[in-house]
């Protein structure tokens, strides 16, 4: 039995707490033994209160301890941990795993999905990156991983930090289009709403096609004499900037501008 600690109350924290507790009902050969929280009260609807410690002195012995916290707060939670040699991960894509504190041996669990608490996923469709040390940690990682995802992969800082930009432009990025397209839709009342069969085709896509493949638009075309309307119809300067670049960007394939 492969024992487990979740420290944190967050996003990623209650969805890993929900995994595992699901994972648990499986006979799965993983147990979720403790969570840390600094507010217990915060878990009490996912999870016996009992088993939730806001002391770290009080955390238990467990194979590994997976610290989902603020990316801030990473390398200080990991110095309050008062044990030493034993498992301890971080779930941050951003943060190298060298932070944590060289008490224990050191882990990435990177969970690369975007999560809000309350909001369901299903763990299983989830790519989970994970880097240890060693063979014998990456193992017990491998395993905790393909418990909860069937996606769970050895993914080293480096590229993990690539993949994290990669995941800004992919999605924070293309999140922050779909707000612009909301604006101009509202200042022109049309309902927004409109764009949505749009949107999901255009996602739905990317599951069988490459990205440049699927590309489409003014752009691609160089149709120029719609770029010229489009710009002379954008009255907002920043969303000129925006479709411009991105249309040079798009013309240039990607490539320097
Ligand atoms: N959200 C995502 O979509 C996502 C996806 C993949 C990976 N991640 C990574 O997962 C980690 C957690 O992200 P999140 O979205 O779950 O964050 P979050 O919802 O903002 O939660 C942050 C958690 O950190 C705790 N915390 C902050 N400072 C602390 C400290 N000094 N001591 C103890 N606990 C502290 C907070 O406790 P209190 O509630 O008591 O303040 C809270 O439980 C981050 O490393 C993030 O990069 C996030």
């Amino acid at each position: 039995m492969i024992k487990v600690i979740v420290i944190g109350s967050g996003n990623v924290a209650q969805h890993l707490i929900t995994a595992f507790q699901n994972a648990e009902k499986t006979e799965s050969g993983i147990s979720l033994i403790q969570v840390f929280a600094r507010k217990r009260e915060s878990l009490a609807a996912i999870i016996p209160i009992q088993k939730v410690t806001n002391e770290f002195s009080e955390l238990l012995e467990a194979d590994l301890y997976i610290i989902a916290v603020s990316d801030d707060a990473i390398e200080a939670v990991s110095n309050e941990l008062l044990f030493k040699n034993r498992l301890v991960a971080h779930t941050s894509g951003s943060i190298p795993m060298t932070v944590l504190n060289d008490n224990n041996r050191k882990a990435v669990f990177y969970p690369l999905q975007s999560f809000t608490k309350g909001a369901a996923v299903d763990f299983k469709t989830i790519p989970l990156c994970l880097e240890a040390e060693n063979s014998i940690d990456f193992h017990t990682l491998n395993k905790v991983g393909k418990i909860i995802s069937d996606h769970a992969t050895a993914i080293n800082s480096q590229q993990r930090k690539a993949l994290h930009v990669a995941a800004v432009f992919a999605n924070n990025f293309s999140n922050h289009l779909y707000q612009i397209a909301n604006d101009i839709c509202v200042a022109n009342k049309v309902p927004f709403a409109v764009l949505k069969p749009l949107i999901l085709e255009t996602a739905k896509k990317i599951a069988t096609l490459d990205p440049e493949q699927a590309q489409t638009g003014p752009a691609k075309r160089n149709d120029q004499l719609t770029i010229e309307a489009h710009e002379a119809f954008i009255n907002d300067d920043n969303q000129l900037k925006i479709y411009k670049l991105l249309t040079q960007s798009i013309q240039h394939n990607g490539k320097k501008l």
